[in-house]
Parts: C-alpha cells; structure tokens; sequence
C-alpha cells in the first residue's frame, strides 16, 4: 500500500502553531474568469468554486484554524444577469442540503451573515436548519457571507442602537464598541485576523469594513477554484511574517 502524502493534511512543518491566524476570511474572487479561461460558463467556476471552499475549509480544521469566514455574496451581486443569481441561489441550496450531514460528522458550527430576510424561502429554509443543528457543535466556526453588505451591516445596527436609545434602553454615552458589536450581524464571530483575497483585486468590495479594522491582508493572483492548501500555505507563511502592531510600537 502507497503512504498518502501526509504533508499538506498536517500543518506543513515550517508554520509556527501557536502563531497561526484564529480567524481567516475570505473573498473568494475569480469564478468567472476561471470559467472563461477555460472556454467554460461562468457558472461552471462557480461550481469549481464550491469544491475549493469545501477544501479549505476542512483544511482550516486539519491545520487548527478556528474560524473561517467566506464572502460568498455581495449586496452588490444582486446586480448581476438574473441567471447567474438563480444560479448561485439555488447552488447555495444544494450545496448546503448536501453538505449538512458532513458537517455535523466534522464538529463544524455553520453561520451566516448578511440580510438573510431577502434570500429566497427555499434557501432560508435550509439556512435556519444547518444553523440550528450545527448551534452545539464545538469544533470549527464557519461563517458565510450571504447576502452581506459591510455599510448596509452598519447601518441596520445604527438603526437598531437608535431605536434602543427613543425606547430608553439605552444612553448614547453608553454605546461602545462593545455595544455596536453585538449589534452586527457577526456579532460573537469575531474580527479575522488575516484577509485572502483571490485573483488580484485589491480592494475589500464592502466585506467586513467594521471587523477587518486591523486585519492583515493578502492578495494573491490566483483565480478562486486553484485556490488549494499549497496556496492557503503560501498565505500563512506570509501571514507568520507580519509583525501586527495594532498602532503600537
Ligand atoms: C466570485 O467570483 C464569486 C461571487 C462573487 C459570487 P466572480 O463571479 O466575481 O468571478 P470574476 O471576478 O467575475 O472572475
Ligand atoms: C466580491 O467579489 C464578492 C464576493 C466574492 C462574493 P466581486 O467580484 O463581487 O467584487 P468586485 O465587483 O470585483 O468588487
Ligand atoms: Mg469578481
């Protein structure tokens, strides 16, 4: 029998344990040019793009990363041909219907984020289920980004602070950091530590604006479905080189 290559399925040897990143998040960018370069449907690279998703997540639990957050749709993506909101729409749904029983077999606690109310009933259906019976697992959080919007996140917590404050629940001189926090969608999430984002762009396309105040980011060049460990390995060595300051000295 050929010994299954151990070396990506372990936490590769020249990764510091105790420094790894608790949180990383990412924006999974490059489905579509990833098709294209393939003479493909753009929705065949969101297909692939599942699979990658899949791969890192279960990666980020055999290396001890505690939580995964994935940008998986913008608020802005709603823009997009109809076709390809159908698509990614029902693709969620299958995808985590399939996925469920493995989830719970793996420890994962599954969340998501973002105006969940606008999604489709079918998809909320399957939503609300994989969040109530991953809610006791205790091994790794995942949390996907549906729907999400980094300003609109603000502001529905603005709303909601307001509306405690005319109620008199609550002072303005007491809202805090804290207090904002609970109000987010991502409340008891947590800030990422470290950002990946695929296929070059350098920008955040309102993800987490609130959360990423000082995470660190890394961009890379490759499309979203070649994202693979090797890669995810690249991004924690340099990850392991920041030294984060946090404004200090
Ligand atoms: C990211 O890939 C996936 C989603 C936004 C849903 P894109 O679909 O943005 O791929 P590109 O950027 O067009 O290549
Ligand atoms: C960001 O990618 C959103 C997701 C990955 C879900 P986009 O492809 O929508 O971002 P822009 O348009 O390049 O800023
Ligand atoms: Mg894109």
């Amino acid at each position: 029998m050929t010994a299954k290559p151990t070396i990506l399925q372990d936490l590769p040897a020249d990764l510091d344990r105790e420094r790894l990143p608790k949180h990383v998040a990412v924006i999974m960018d490059g489905n579509g040019r990833w098709a294209k370069r393939q003479g493909l449907p753009r929705i065949m690279g969101h297909r692939r793009g599942v699979d990658a998703l899949k791969d890192l997540l279960r990666c980020c639990r055999d290396w001890g990363v505690q939580a995964l957050t994935a940008y998986a749709f913008s608020t802005e993506n709603w823009g997009r041909p109809f076709e390809e909101v159908d698509f990614l729409m029902t693709l969620f749904e299958r995808v985590l219907r399939q996925e469920l029983r493995e989830m719970m077999r793996e420890n994962v606690r599954i969340t998501f984020v973002g105006n969940l109310d606008a999604l489709p009933q079918s998809l909320r259906a399957e939503i609300e289920r994989s969040m109530a019976e991953t809610r006791n697992n205790s091994g790794i959080h995942f949390t996907v980004a549906t729907n999400y919007g980094g300003r609109q996140e603000i502001l529905q917590a603005c709303r909601a602070i307001a509306t405690q404050v005319q109620q008199g629940h609550l002072q303005p001189e007491d809202i805090d950091e804290a207090v904002f926090e609970r109000h987010l969608y991502t409340a008891g999430v947590g800030d990422p530590d470290l950002l990946i984002r695929t296929s070059g762009e350098m920008r955040l396309s309102n993800f987490l604006l609130w959360q990423m105040a000082y995470s660190e980011l890394y961009v890379t060049d490759t499309l979203w479905p070649d994202f693979d460990r090797a890669e995810f390995h690249q991004a924690l060595c340099a990850y392991q080189q920041r030294h984060r300051r946090f404004g200090k000295l």
